[in-house]
């Protein structure tokens, strides 16, 4: 099938390079013209593992083209799939639609022959419905068929989502539309991944509903690993065996520094507007929010307790600014919180990331970017793991202990081998575990008293 894909972004392009791959004739049209010249050149303007290689693999195969022109793009094609972003509105937090239904108006526009017009991007519900009126109502345009897709890909982890989906969703009010999505993901289903076929409305809810439930999963058990501190239980044992109990599963039962990225914050968000749109409320979602708002004051509160109490221009070595490893995207993460608060306290930040480059300290004002862990490490009184990078986590303590003014670490991702820290002088706080002091010096470990939890008025307000 022809496809044309509205949006060279994040989702945009996997989705294209992966319909691409699956044998469609696929062109991905967006209107920044220097982004669409370096993709024809090759040039990947996001880093999302096996990405690079599917583009340059569809445009070889001439199955993949990249364009500023849409009505060329939908002169001869069967589907079009809006994957424009939805970035949160500053005053509420709720997806702007604008480029949605700028993209609708535009393919109302430019096509020239009946197609099915699909919704990528994550969208309230009823906006397939709004879509639908303004295509069939304001122009006409009743040979445009409007489809929700919903995508359920994790940034870093992109390409073997969409390869290997645990489900595609389709939400439709049309038999023609049906067998033309059946038509598009055929290579899928033809191996049994499962399709749902339902109403739009349930299909946009779908999306939202499963990641607002994630980041529940997430809030949870970072809320448990609270209550692992004050009561001297771990978190990680805690996590095993509740997974093991097949209908919770060990998936997004890791405890951190709370969940951040471009999708779990704005869902949440949207989902709250749409419940209310619906004359309901979610308190649940809106806890969920709450809990990991005030986490990152209360991961400032657990480094400042590490350092005895006092920041005060105290060198930090924050290791990891991306919201979760294999992306080079620093939106919500939970470091951007974590180390105003610190900042906020008088501490000098100096950070390193495998990915986020200098482009992403916009987000991290004050803050120092070394070349390397351990050029931040060096000097440093403290080290914090904030994104579990393989490289950050596979680093040697003792070589870490040489550098550092003080062997002073604490692990918010639960990586580190504590007591191999300790071996080599750390005193190390983890997430949910006793802390760990330095070892004796027969190699015998002694568990240092739990640092005194922050106190629940510090923790309740949120970080500005
Ligand atoms: C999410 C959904 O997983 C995906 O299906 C949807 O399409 C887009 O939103 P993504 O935002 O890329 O994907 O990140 P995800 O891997 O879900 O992680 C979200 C956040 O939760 C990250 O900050 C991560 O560090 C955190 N997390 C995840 C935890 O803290 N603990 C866990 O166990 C899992």
């Amino acid at each position: 099938m022809r496809v044309s894909i509205v949006g060279a972004g994040y989702v945009g392009l996997v989705t294209a390079a992966c319909l691409a791959e699956i044998g469609h004739t696929v062109t991905c049209v967006d209107k920044m013209a220097e982004r669409i010249s370096g993709l024809n050149a090759g040039r990947i303007p996001i880093y999302e593992p096996g990405l690079e290689a599917l583009v340059a693999d569809g445009a070889a195969a001439g199955r993949l083209f990249f364009s500023t022109d849409l009505r060329a793009a939908l002169a001869d094609c069967d589907v079009v799939m809006i994957a424009v972003g939805t970035p949160p509105r500053p005053q509420d937090g709720v997806a702007d639609l604008r480029f949605v239904m700028q993209a609708a108006e535009e393919i109302a526009q430019a096509a020239t022959r009946p197609m099915v017009v699909v919704t990528k991007s994550t969208v309230p519900v009823g906006t397939g419905d709004r879509i639908a009126r303004l295509l069939h109502e304001l122009h006409g345009r009743t040979d445009l068929n409007v489809v929700s897709n919903p995508e359920f890909l994790r940034e870093g982890n992109a390409v073997a989502d969409f390869r290997e989906p645990d489900r595609i969703v389709v939400g439709t009010d049309g038999s023609h539309a049906l067998s033309v999505m059946r038509a598009l993901y055929a290579p899928l289903i033809e191996r049994d991944v499962p399709f749902v076929v339902t109403s739009r409305r349930s299909s946009e809810l779908i999306k939202y509903a499963s990641n607002a439930f994630l980041a529940m999963k997430v809030s949870f058990i970072n809320e448990i690993a609270d209550m692992c501190e004050g009561a001297g239980a771990d978190v990680s044992d805690v996590a095993l065996a509740m997974g093991l109990d097949e209908r919770i599963g060990p998936r997004f039962l890791e405890a951190g520094p709370g969940f951040g990225g471009s999708c779990f914050p704005k869902d949440i968000y949207a989902l709250i507007k749409s419940a209310n749109d619906a004359g309901t409320s979610m308190g649940l979602v809106e806890k969920t929010i709450s809990v990991n708002e005030t986490r990152k004051r209360r991961m400032a509160r657990k480094i400042e307790a590490a350092l005895g109490g006092d920041v005060y221009r105290k060198t930090i070595a924050v290791l990891g600014l991306t919201f979760k490893p294999g992306t080079d995207d620093v939106r919500d993460s939970p470091a951007i919180g974590i180390i105003r608060a610190l900042q906020d306290r008088g501490a000098h930040i100096c950070a390193y990331d495998p990915k986020a480059g200098a482009e992403a300290m916009g987000s991290f004002p004050g803050v120092m970017l070394a070349g390397s862990a351990m050029e931040a490490a060096t000097g440093a009184h403290a080290v914090v793991l904030m994104t579990q990078w393989p490289e950050l986590v596979e680093l040697d303590p003792e070589a870490l202990a040489n550098v550092m003014h003080s062997p002073i670490a604490v692990d918010l991702r639960n990586c580190w081998d504590g007591r191999r820290f300790a071996r080599h002088g750390f005193a190390i706080t983890a997430i949910g575990k006793p802390q760990i002091g330095p070892s004796s010096e027969n190699g015998k470990v002694w568990d240092a008293p739990n640092p005194k939890p922050a106190s629940a008025t510090d923790d309740e307000r949120p970080v500005s």
